[in-house]
């Protein structure tokens, strides 16, 4: 009988502190995340000396409550994976000495992962991948489109130009004085609207599949002040609900067009942008008409956590990948395939 893999995953490239063990690359045995958002909401943003700190006063006890939800021993592990890049330094450092520690310690092998390798295989937990397949992965730091062939094949096909589609939420969360983060926020006023501003789409040359969103920023805020200027109110929900259209609108077009144009046999969204019931919805509704499969991870897969990494590590544990200890943070790592 064939043993069973368990991989360890550790992610602390942003602002959550997180540990999770995954059986057979699909199957969350344990999932925890430590969230720094209500420190960090104290700044409006998330400030990196800040997050570090919290990084290190929470990383070993994450990593031993995943262990022992998982009711298993470091012995038990195949591997330990942890997001080798991109994001802060300072906090991919946290997660990778600790990796780095445990698999010294427990004799076990570390493999460094991307984060939006993990962001794409957070959906192996509820779907298996089929291939070629489309990812739209939409976060705080990132917009991509990016085409799968096989396991561990990427191909960048559009990215953003300037902001990622998280930070446009974030920035004009904090224009309309919501709380960071600002997605959430938007999203809820957004479908309690009874009304839009009408707010421009960035469609970029006929044939791109790139994004940008800082002109749609400027747009919001531009309006805001001549309303002001004018001594006119602004209707928040109205700016959050013409924002979120255009946004959803911009995202939805861009991937049904490539989705058609590489004949993919399965799209995919992920990353914390994923979690906006806007885009969920237009998303399903094109590719339910278009008759292309069409899956998106539960909420609590799409923003960052570590199972996601531990699925995406155990996709490299088996094709064979292992890193070694002179391992790195990689603030700006490129999505590179591990399969060529
Ligand atoms: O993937 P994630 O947790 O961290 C990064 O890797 O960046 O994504 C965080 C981003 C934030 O910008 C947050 O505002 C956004 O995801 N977000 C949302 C929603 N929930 C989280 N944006 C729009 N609608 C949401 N419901
Ligand atoms: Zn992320």
């Amino acid at each position: 009988m064939k043993k069973d893999l368990f991989i360890l995953g550790i992610e602390t490239s942003c602002d959550e502190t997180a540990a999770s063990v995954v059986k057979n690359g699909t199957e969350i045995v344990s999932n925890i995340v430590a969230s720094q958002i209500p420190s960090q909401q104290r700044f409006g943003g998330v400030v990196p000396e800040i997050a570090s700190r919290h990084h290190v006063e929470q990383i070993t006890l994450v990593i031993e409550e995943a262990l022992a939800k998982a009711n298993l021993t470091p012995s038990d592990l195949d591997a330990v994976a942890v997001t080798e890049g991109p994001g802060l330094v300072g906090a991919l450092l946290i997660g990778i000495n600790a990796a780095k520690a445990f698999a010294f310690a427990n004799g076990r092998p570390i493999i460094g992962v991307h984060h939006i390798a993990g962001h794409i295989y957070a959906n192996e937990l509820v779907q298996r991948m089929e291939f070629p397949l489309l990812a739209l992965i939409v976060s705080g730091g990132h917009t991509e489109l990016v085409l799968m062939e096989q396991h561990g094949s990427f191909k960048l096909i559009g990215e953003t130009r300037d902001d990622a589609a998280g930070e446009a939420y974030d920035k004009v969360a904090r224009v309309l004085g919501l709380p960071y983060p600002g997605g959430p926020h938007i999203d809820k006023l957004a479908h309690e609207s009874d009304g839009e501003i009408e707010f421009p789409r960035a469609w970029l040359e006929p044939d791109s599949y790139d994004f940008s969103f800082s002109g749609l920023k400027s747009a919001v805020i531009n309006y805001k002040h001549n309303q002001e200027q004018k001594g006119q109110s602004v209707n928040g929900a109205h700016v959050a609900a013409g924002f979120q259209a255009s946004v959803v609108d911009v995202l939805t077009s861009k991937t049904l067009k490539a989705a058609k144009e590489y004949g993919v046999k399965q799209v995919i969204a992920a990353g914390g942008v994923a979690a906006n019931k806007g885009l969920r919805s237009s998303l399903e509704k094109v590719f339910n008409e278009a008759e292309i499969p069409f899956y998106v991870p539960p909420i609590s897969l799409c923003t960052d956590n570590a199972a996601m990494i531990a699925a995406a590590g155990s996709a490299m544990f088996v094709d064979g990948i292992r890193g070694d200890l002179t391992m790195n943070g990689k603030p700006g790592m490129p999505l590179t395939s591990w399969k060529k």
